[in-house]
């Protein structure tokens, strides 16, 4: 893979930060944008232009088709069956509260219980901790290890006659983890239990197949897949969509309105009120194109390579203690300095040109349970290179000389 060439089609790298060249590595949070992304949503603002699904003028006929181009695309590469199964919301966030809320609504009743893991960041909490309020329902946590690996046994036993969801992360955004959901989701389905995946962290790391992991809904968020912000995937099994009530009502997402009724849209309308994010839906086609263009098994591989090499040349800093070592791992390395607080690195590196996140990266139930209250997070993008971590391992062991530490 011709790593050189992928890195200048982001702009941002042919800038400075600090008068520094950028060493982007917060990629988990969100992913910088290749020219052709940026360029399509110019384009589409300059000379395309309009509002979708309801006027029959050049300009709203052609945005609906190109709307309906980007669903068909993000079917094809998360290998839903059919398109009307690709729900386009916000963000991942909005989409599982999508489930949440829809899914509550019916199937969740006084004392049933929802089962999350310790690795969920809390856009894969928090909407079922609002479902756990509104309907009294209970909230179980399958346990981690210190490997930062969710321990299946644990949470088979959690299951229950009364478990209604499993909502798990497909790729912790504090370890790097990936979680062997296929398994999780054949011992749900076993005993009549849908599974949400999140899969905020995987569609931009590793290639997505919901037909073969046979989940029943998949959640991601356009921006970390080299994408613009404000748009989010939902893919639900068509059987869901079908049954469960819509979540926001308005135009667009109705057939008829009377003054004693109303009547939905057929899918994939039914959840998509109002309007969309038009111009961003249509330009999130060329992400698709760009990872395409690349191969995400090609993808995957440099993206290996860059996190082992990182990973080797942190464990060799004494001061620096890698978080989790999970048996399966992609590239997301949280770490700590010995005596330096986690934004203090961040900060440090900054002034290196290097962008981190430090913090509790939405995750405070695993910190807790680490009984930490913050680190540090380098997260590899497509774009990463050895010489990046070089400069990285660089920044990181100047940060306790900043503090005369030794
Ligand atoms: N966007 C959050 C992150 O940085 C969850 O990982």
């Amino acid at each position: 893979m011709d790593i050189k060439n992928i890195k200048s089609q982001f702009p941002i790298f042919s800038k400075k930060i600090n008068n520094k060249p950028l060493i982007y590595l917060d990629s988990s949070n969100s992913s910088q944008k290749p020219l052709s992304v940026i360029n399509r949503l110019n384009d589409f603002y300059s000379n395309e232009f309009s509002n979708i699904g309801r006027s029959i003028h050049t300009l709203a006929v052609n945005a609906t088709n190109k709307f309906d181009e980007t669903r068909i695309s993000v079917k094809n590469f998360i290998n839903a069956k059919s398109k009307e199964e690709i729900i386009f919301t916000k963000n991942a966030t909005e989409a599982i509260n999508l489930v949440a809320s829809t899914f509550g609504q019916q199937n969740i009743r006084e004392g049933d219980e929802i089962i999350v893991t310790e690795l969920e960041h809390h856009s894969n909490y928090v909407p079922w901790h609002f479902l756990r309020n509104n309907k009294k329902a209970l909230i179980k946590f399958a346990p981690i290890n210190d490997d930062g690996d969710i321990i299946i046994d644990k949470l088979k036993e959690l299951i229950t006659s009364k478990t209604k969801i499993i909502a798990v992360t497909h790729l912790s955004n504090v370890t790097g983890t990936i979680v062997p959901v296929k398994e999780i989701i054949e011992m749900a389905h076993k005993k009549n239990i849908p599974v949400l995946v999140d899969g905020c962290q995987s569609a931009p790391h590793i290639k997505v197949d919901v037909t073969d992991l046979d989940c029943d809904f998949y959640a991601f968020s356009g921006h970390k897949v080299y994408g613009p912000t404000g748009v989010g995937i939902l893919y639900a099994k068509k059987k869901w969509l079908e049954k469960l009530p819509p979540y926001i009502g308005g135009g667009a997402m109705i057939s008829e309105v009377k003054k004693d009724k109303v009547l939905y849209a057929p899918l994939p309308e039914k959840y998509e009120a109002g309007t969309m994010p038009t111009a961003e839906v249509i330009t999130f086609n060329e992400s698709i194109k760009f990872l395409e263009s690349i191969g995400m098994d090609n993808l995957m591989k440099h993206e290996k390579e860059i996190t082992n090499y990182a990973l080797e040349k942190l464990k060799k800093i004494n001061s620096v203690k890698i978080i989790g070592n999970p048996k399966n791992k992609a590239g997301v390395i949280s770490f700590l300095i010995k005596d330096v607080h986690p934004h203090d690195i961040a900060t440090i590196l900054d002034e290196y040109g290097v962008a981190i996140r430090a913090g509790h990266h939405c995750c405070q139930i695993f910190h807790e349970k680490m009984k930490l209250s913050a680190t540090a997070r380098a997260s590899i993008g497509v774009y990463n290179t050895k010489e990046d971590i070089d400069i990285l391992v660089q920044a990181v062991e100047n940060c306790r000389k900043v503090f005369n530490l030794k």
